[in-house]
């Protein structure tokens, strides 16, 4: 039964296909510059550069294919994604080798419009294609006494050119909280815009937190494993005062170097302002529960 909650969101809303892979390059734009810029011109007139499918599969953050924007849709095709398998232990009934097939055999997978809120406070409106994680974990059972799930993406270095170097500790690792993983909410995307999802943005397999910033949304799964301890995540190892382990969106919490208070949103034109951040990424009255007594000054 596909789940139901307050979505304000339709089909109109939806980032423009090529505004969605071409932020990457609006982005790039900014480097170097105080964001307190972002509401300039020059973004916005980079906003409307045309685009193709080559430009914008040219602009992605997947560090284990390189650094660099470009570099991931430079290398990402040597990754092999068939066969592939998830591994899925810990503490859960029927721990094993999923087969990708197989999981997808399992599932349903149906259309999501999710709000996407950058950790850089820039928006866009994507619909996914996917499954509830709940299901999957459904899928393999778990433990009583679980009440962490920590993700793992793959590592071959053969494959993943980037992984040669150390910008980032490997393999690239996320974590939440069972009741966040379980909400009805998080999904496990497979495509995007009903298009498999491409290899630079996480293929076959990649999660879609949508209260949290993106950078939660880890690509390329193949581990997935049911603990009683908070488990490490890439970014807050790389920097942990600036990015915590449960990364809300939230904007009374702001960046370390920027605030949080309002976004841009990619797509808008022209005349685009920003807009107000809304909390949890205006999924609170879903998940606001889920936060209950806890500081979020603290937990960010
Ligand atoms: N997952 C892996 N395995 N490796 C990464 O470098 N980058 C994260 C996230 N997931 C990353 C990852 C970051 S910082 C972001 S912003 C998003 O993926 C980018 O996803 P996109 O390129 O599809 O927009």
């Amino acid at each position: 039964m596909a789940y139901r909650w307050k979505n304000d969101l339709t089909r109109d809303d939806v980032t423009p296909y090529g505004a969605y892979m071409n932020r990457r390059q609006l982005m790039a734009g900014f480097a170097g510059v105080g964001l307190a810029a972002m509401a300039g011109t020059k973004a916005q007139a980079m906003e409307l550069e045309a685009n193709s499918w080559e430009e914008i599969t040219t602009y992605n953050n997947f560090y284990e294919f390189g650094t660099g924007k470009g570099d991931p849709a430079k290398n990402a095709h040597r990754l092999t994604t068939d066969p592939w398998t998830v591994t899925i232990d810990g503490m859960v009934d029927r721990p094993g080798d999923y087969a990708f097939d197989e999981i997808m055999a399992a599932m349903t997978v149906e259309e999501r419009i999710y709000r996407f809120r950058c950790v850089e406070a820039w928006s866009m409106v994507v619909p996914w294609n996917g499954f509830e994680l709940k299901d999957l974990l459904d899928l393999a059972g778990v433990k009583s006494g679980a009440e962490y799930v920590a993700f793992e993406t793959l590592y071959r270095p053969d494959e993943m050119v980037g992984q040669k170097f150390g910008a980032l500790d490997w393999p690239y690792v996320e974590g939440l909280r069972l009741d966040e993983a379980m909400h009805p909410l998080t999904i496990m995307a497979t495509g995007i815009y009903g298009k498999t999802i491409p290899k630079q943005n996480g293929a076959p397999m990649r999660l879609v937190v949508p209260w949290k910033y993106g950078f939660k949304s880890i690509k390329s799964i193949v581990k997935i494993t049911l603990t009683d301890k908070e488990p490490p995540t890439s970014w807050n190892k790389a920097n942990g005062r600036e990015y915590g382990f449960y990364s809300n969106v939230n904007p009374e919490v702001d960046h370390p170097r920027w605030s949080q208070a309002t976004e841009r949103k990619i797509g808008g034109g022209v005349f685009a302002k920003r807009v107000p951040t809304l909390m949890f990424n205006g999924y609170e009255d879903e998940v606001a529960s889920l936060y209950d007594g806890m500081d979020l000054q603290r937990f960010y």
